[in-house]
């Protein structure tokens, strides 16, 4: 056996690479897993860390869940608390990825429709929710194995409930909008003229009467270090060192609301270091491109609640923001889409997952669950670009969440229409499951064109600019196509929000055969951390478009 691995190795390297039978992708349609029936809780809020644990929470007021708090912490008692005073059981937990286990957190303060980011050092921060966790921030550091929430009261100058947040290149944590609230503020605080608190006429006038349909802006961080911010049907670029609107961006044609509860999801596409992309001599001036499906339509929101549940939009738009002239370029999914999670894979194409074809986010608003995830393909052509993958038999509705985990997986937890936890005679019955899809590249069809890191220097934790090489290993070796390092920062996810999501590729500079079925990579770490801000991110090499495991890098703060 070792002999005939050997030969098939000498074989594959030597000579012409092996022209084995692969399979059309097209007929690869990616496979899902249960992976716990019940986590205890619903998967509200999911936040990937470098230790591959997910922090998942839902919210404090959902009366009691299906979890209790670890033996010895004492039972939360709120004499606020809308669902229950006193309260044994527990809303937030802590998952292993690579163990399939779980153990509880204790949070104190309500974390409903809050925002997060990990923070450069690798603790999430966790900013707002409702009623008493309004103006909260709370850590969570992964460090010791017992480690818990930290909670710091009243830090936030008003409540930010259903807020955005968004990592900036030195580190600190933007807070944007939320309800009620035209305004952003910093973590750390920026003490600015009104104490901290920045006013923000942008998420007033984008601000629907009745049905807000602002709220959970998209803010995505651009190689400029000024942020693009999207709310209800209008986008602008935002220089928020100075307050000031810089541009005001073409609306997404159709008129559709895309933001919450129209909400539908928002990524910015890969950006290009590689030799394809364009390369400017100043990496301030990399082209920057959006990609935004699905919402509902204007008044959706209030036609639910009055028991009409129209259509969802069926459209995606996709906008080079960093064009002067930038114009919407108009898609159309297979099939209307609301509430939809938006996850950028290693390859560089987006999986659009979880969602509803009717109605809108809001306690019992959504109907006819769209269970088939649709794969987009950015680099292809227009008729090439959708693909419809294998669909789960769980509906993903209000208050679900997909993460993608170092495996190259998307981990899919959380639904819950309801007030409270029902699990009877409703229509969607609160999920406490967490399944993962595996995407048709992890299928074993391609094992033999799966890279495997197998070394890298100078090793993981990095500064910019830095030269980093990266060996791997891979079965047959296939030249057509040049390998490709991506980075992903792990998103915060939410309300089919990817806070902080974000992939950059790699300029490759050389590609060198190093021994047995090994090739390095040489290549860089980005040079300004307005491309990538200083923090965790997943290295992934893709070979021949098959991703192999990704592997924890840190991009130190620059001193
Ligand atoms: C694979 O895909 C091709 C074209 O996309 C199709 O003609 C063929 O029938 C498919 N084969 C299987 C086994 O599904
Ligand atoms: C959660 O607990 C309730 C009450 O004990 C029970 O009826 C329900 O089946 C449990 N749900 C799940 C998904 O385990
Ligand atoms: C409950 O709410 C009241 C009114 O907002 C506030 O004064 C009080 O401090 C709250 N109590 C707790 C334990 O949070
Ligand atoms: C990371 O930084 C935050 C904010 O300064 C701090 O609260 C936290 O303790 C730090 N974590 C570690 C592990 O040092
Ligand atoms: C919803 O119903 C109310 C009460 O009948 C009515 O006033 C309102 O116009 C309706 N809204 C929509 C959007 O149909
Ligand atoms: C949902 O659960 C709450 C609390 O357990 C209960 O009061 C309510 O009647 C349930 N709703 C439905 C539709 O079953
Ligand atoms: C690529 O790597 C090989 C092997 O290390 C080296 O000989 C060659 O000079 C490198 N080429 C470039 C352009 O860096």
């Amino acid at each position: 056996m070792v002999i005939i691995i050997f030969l098939f190795i000498v074989v594959s390297i030597n000579i012409d690479p092996i022209q084995s039978e692969m399979p059309n992708p097209n007929n690869i349609t990616g496979t899902w897993k249960l992976l716990q029936s019940s986590i205890g809780i619903s998967a509200m809020h999911v936040q990937l860390l470098h230790t591959n644990q997910l922090v998942i929470f839902d919210r404090t007021d959902f009366g009691i869940s299906n979890l209790s708090l670890a033996t010895g912490t004492p039972c939360r008692n709120d004499p606020n608390d809308t669902a229950i005073k006193i309260d044994c059981s527990a809303h937030s937990l802590l998952y292993n990825i690579e163990s399939n286990t779980l153990r509880p957190l204790d949070v104190q303060t309500d974390t409903w429709c809050s925002s997060g980011a990990v923070l450069p050092n690798g603790t999430m921060f966790q900013s707002g929710g409702f009623n008493d966790g309004e103006k909260v921030v709370r850590f969570y550091s992964p460090e010791t194995k017992d480690s818990d929430w930290v909670e710091v009261p009243t830090y936030l100058k008003v409540r930010r409930w259903y807020a955005t947040n968004q990592i900036l290149p030195d580190g600190d944590v933007i807070i944007i909008g939320g309800r009620k609230a035209f305004s952003y503020e910093f973590f750390p605080t920026r003490i600015g003229n009104d104490g901290g608190l920045y006013e923000f006429a942008f998420l007033r006038d984008t601000n629907d009467v009745k049905d807000e349909n602002n709220l959970y802006p998209f803010v995505h961080l651009l190689p400029d270090g000024k942020l693009y911010i999207f709310a209800n049907t209008k986008g602008i670029i935002f220089d928020h060192n100075r307050n000031v609107v810089v541009r005001k961006l073409p609306s997404l044609p159709g008129e559709d609301p895309r933001n919450y509860p129209s909400t539908g999801s928002s990524v910015l596409l890969p950006l290009k270091l590689h030799k394809d992309g364009p390369r400017p001599s100043n990496p301030d001036k990399l082209p920057a491109e959006v990609l935004m499906c699905g919402g509902a339509p204007a008044n959706s929101h209030q036609k639910a609640r009055n028991g009409t549940f129209l259509k969802a939009v069926q459209t995606c738009g996709r906008l080079v923001v960093t064009d002067p002239n930038a114009k919407w370029e108009m898609e159309t999914m297979p099939a209307p889409r609301v509430m939809s999670d938006m996850v950028i894979l290693p390859t560089g194409d987006i999986i659009i997952i979880n969602g509803a074809m009717a109605g809108t986010a809001g306690w019992e608003l959504g109907r006819e669950p769209m269970r088939t995830p649709v794969l987009y393909r950015p680099n292809s052509q227009p008729e090439q670009r959708f693909q419809e993958l294998t669909s789960t038999e769980i509906p993903r509705m209000y208050h679900s969440t997909a993460v993608l985990d170092t495996y190259g997986r998307i981990i899919v937890g959380g639904s819950n229409p309801h007030v409270y936890y029902n699990f009877t005679q409703v229509l969607y019955p609160t999920e406490l499951s967490l399944e993962a899809f595996y995407p048709p590249y992890m299928d074993w069809r391609f094992d033999n064109h799966r890279p495997y890191i197998s070394l890298m220097g100078p090793g993981n934790v990095l500064t910019y600019g830095q030269h980093l090489w990266i060996q791997f290993e891979v079965i047959e070796y296939k030249t057509n196509e040049e390998p490709q390092v991506a980075i992903i920062a792990p998103s915060f996810t939410t309300h089919s929000q990817g806070m902080n999501q974000r992939m950059v590729l790699l300029a490759v500079d050389n590609v060198s055969f190093v021994g047995p079925s090994t090739y390095q990579i040489d290549t860089n770490v980005p040079k300004t951390p307005r491309i990538a801000p200083p923090g965790y991110y997943m290295l992934f090499v893709v070979h021949d478009g098959v991703p192999g495991m990704g592997t924890w890098i840190q991009i130190q703060k620059p001193s």
